[in-house]
């Protein structure tokens, strides 16, 4: 199946098994829930998480007094598809990244020998904030299980980051650092999804989290870009979205960028 089929109508039922929405030989994209959709599928049947969940939806459960329960839910489904011990990087909001990390430890407890990271991207880029409030200038990323720091497709990525950013340094660190400065989605990567993520930025953080070869899994995909990174570096990819919007925009670029 290669073109965006299965895009009309309800997300799947809990337990179904699953059609994708969008596949190829390297990507498979499931539109339905993602707690439901993880739970679909089978255990250790991939080797990193990159994703990014939603935030600025204030109605959702995710966002309300109960969201701590959610991300447990999400997580917890997504470290039994992981391999065990397999790397989850993800986007936390500002105002989340708390709840982010206390679900994680809970799911996963804070092992000694791999204890959560935080990398910070820097792009200067925030919107004006309301009176009383600093001017969001980063963004958090945690990052639980061993990553591939030593790696010469993640310094590869590394380096052409840096190169792309309004970065200082006159040369590339030796080793690889949790402050990534880069600019915001730049305006021939947008695709119309409202917090689609750099291109650049997702790939190497795929390259951070993801053997060479192996699969990686983003349960909020969006418009595609882990998706879209993992098939660029030769990993394979599974995605999910609830969304038929994010479905039909990440299946187009999947389709236009992506060999079958
Ligand atoms: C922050 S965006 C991801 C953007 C993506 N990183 C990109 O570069 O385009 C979060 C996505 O999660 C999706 N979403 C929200 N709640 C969801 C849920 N319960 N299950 C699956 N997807 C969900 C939204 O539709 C949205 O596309």
């Amino acid at each position: 199946m290669t073109d965006a089929v299965g895009l009309r109508g309800r997300p799947a039922a809990l337990g179904v098994a699953r059609v994708p929405t969008y596949a190829n030989a390297k990507v498979r994209l499931y539109r339905g829930d993602a707690t439901a959709v993880l739970r679909s599928l089978p255990r250790a049947s991939a080797d990193a998480c990159v994703t990014d969940p939603p935030y600025g939806e204030h109605v959702a459960s995710w966002d309300g007094p109960r969201c701590r329960e959610w991300y447990v839910a999400w997580l917890r489904e997504l470290d039994r598809v992981l391999v065990p011990h397999g790397p989850i990087v993800t986007f936390a909001p500002r105002r989340r990244c708390d709840v982010i990390m206390s679900a994680l430890r809970e799911v996963r407890g804070d092992p000694p020998e791999a204890p959560l990271q935080m990398l910070v991207w820097v792009h200067r880029q925030g919107f004006r904030p309301a009176p009383g409030y600093l001017r969001p200038e980063h963004e958090a990323i945690v990052a639980s299980g061993l990553l591939r720091v030593q790696d010469d497709d993640v310094r590869e990525e590394r380096g052409s980051l840096t190169e792309s950013s309004r970065s200082t340094q006159p040369t590339p660190r030796p080793l690889v650092g949790t402050v990534i400065e880069a600019p915001r989605t730049a305006r021939r990567e947008r695709t119309g999804h409202p917090t689609q993520k750099p291109e650049a930025l997702v790939r190497f953080l795929v390259a951070l989290a993801t053997p060479a070869g192996g699969s990686v899994v983003d349960p909020f995909a969006g418009s595609g870009t882990t998706l879209l990174a993992a098939v660029e570096l030769g990993r394979t990819a599974i995605g999910v979205d609830r969304s038929i919007r994010a479905c039909r925009i990440a299946a187009d670029r999947l389709a236009a960028r992506t060999r079958r």
